[in-house]
């Protein structure tokens, strides 16, 4: 996998967020630094689990230990079930210490300095232990037996699209390039490779970025790797034994590709890396346009680095990532707004389902689930543009709508 850092490299949240308007307006060496400084944050996030995790058990020992003894009486197994969930939290801190295992010289063109084993642990904030919970259940998403059913309905519907748009049997699929922003663990930008395409993934957060790292280039062995996925859930179980239950990873080879396959993952983020104009036959993005500050910069950005002709194809929910953030951007158009939007670009709603339902990093037996309501479309850049990528007629069209939204105004 060849991996680059862009002019971005952070997590694609709150305090990330901010990191990067800082970074916006200082000089290229304190970006660098920031930059470093961010890196070894997460490293740290990574080694912090374990004790993030035993004192949550603690606290329910504690709570437990508080109980009359009659009331404890009656739970001979508490304290044992809570012994094996420390048991599960040790196994994931030994898997985690893996996948940030020299992560320094994981990309190409930026040093991080030395990791030293000596360097205490420090303690991680309460975010990013949740992402890091979440980049553990991403794992069952993206490459567990377990995750198949979910994979099913949020990657198949993108793959049979691309299939359909790029039949193999009609074209040379080694010179059709995908870029799949906000690739997250990588396994839709991989499947896409395996059927021949040349696809890149593309992705900001340090988090995934280890964590895809190590499932692509470090684990070959089919199931070769456990994880305890829920094992920090301790609300809405059935059964104790659910909450400890492993899941086994990758459940493909991850060097299955066929010989010659085009496969890449790019670090950064997307706005920054992708500037060239008419670069790419297909966008497809998966959970993924919620994820902007002003989802009208990514529907720009997709409609000038498609070629003309070039396809866009969406799956996923509106679940605005800076709604709930102070002093982030956040506009929250619903899909009708975004759809104009769209429409206003040039692109042709190709095809449109607005009723998917998916699921994302489902635990099957937990008693809370939920349920996404996902649009999924393809929009097509049209073939015909002038050279300055603006479709005939569309100058004369927006110049309407900027009329329509004078006259609206006005009334
Ligand atoms: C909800 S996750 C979806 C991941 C994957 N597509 C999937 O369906 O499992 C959104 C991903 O987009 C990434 N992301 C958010 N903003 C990004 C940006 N500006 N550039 C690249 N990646 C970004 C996040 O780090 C996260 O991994």
């Amino acid at each position: 996998m060849a991996e680059r850092t862009g002019e971005l490299n952070a997590d694609g949240e709150q305090e990330e967020a901010y990191f990067c308007k800082e970074r916006l307006k200082c000089s290229p060496e304190e970006d660098e630094r920031l930059e470093r400084q961010h890196f070894w944050k997460v490293i740290d996030a990574f080694r912090y689990y374990r004790i993030h995790v035993h004192e949550r058990v603690n606290r329910a020992e504690r709570q437990f230990r508080s109980l009359p003894e009659h009331h404890r009486m009656l739970l001979p197994n508490f304290l044992s079930n809570m012994a094996k969930i420390r048991r599960c939290v040790d196994h994931n801190q030994q898997v985690l210490q893996a996948i940030v295992h020299n992560c320094v010289h994981m990309f190409e063109n930026m040093e991080y300095g030395e990791d030293d084993d000596m360097r205490k642990v420090r303690p991680s904030s309460t975010f990013d232990m949740d992402k890091l919970k979440s980049t553990i259940k991403q794992f069952v998403r993206d490459w567990s037996e377990a995750g198949k059913p979910e994979r099913e309905s949020c990657y198949q519907p993108l793959i049979s699209e691309i299939l359909r748009i790029f039949p193999r049997d009609q074209c040379d699929a080694s010179k059709i390039s995908i870029l799949v922003p906000g690739a997250g663990l990588g396994r839709l930008a991989w499947e896409i490779a395996r059927l021949g395409y040349a696809c890149q993934g593309n992705e900001w957060s340090f988090f995934m970025l280890f964590s895809s790292n190590f499932v692509l280039n470090r684990c070959d062995g089919v199931n070769s790797m456990t994880l305890y996925p829920w094992v920090h859930q301790f609300s809405n179980n059935k059964r104790s034994s659910d909450q400890t239950r492993p899941v086994t990873f990758p459940d493909v080879n991850p060097h299955s590709l066929p010989p010659n396959s085009d496969f890449s993952m790019v670090a950064g983020d997307f706005q920054e890396v992708y500037k060239e104009p008419n670069t790419w036959d297909c966008v497809t993005t998966c959970f993924f346009i919620d994820t902007a500050h002003n989802v009208i910069d990514y529907i720009e950005t997709i409609w000038k680095i498609l070629k003309p002709g070039g396809a866009w194809i969406n799956l996923g929910p509106l679940l605005y990532h800076f709604e709930n953030m102070a002093n982030e951007l956040s506009v929250e158009l619903s899909y009708e707004d975004i759809k104009a939007v769209i429409l206003k670009y040039g692109f042709q709603m190709e095809v449109e389902r607005e009723s998917v339902p998916t699921t994302y990093t489902e635990n099957d037996r937990s008693m809370l689930k939920y349920l996404y309501d996902c649009v999924f479309f393809v929009a097509r850049k049209p073939a015909h543009l002038f050279s300055n990528g603006v479709q005939r007629g569309q100058a004369r069209q927006f110049e309407e709508f900027q009329q329509k939204d004078r006259d609206d105004s006005m009334t």
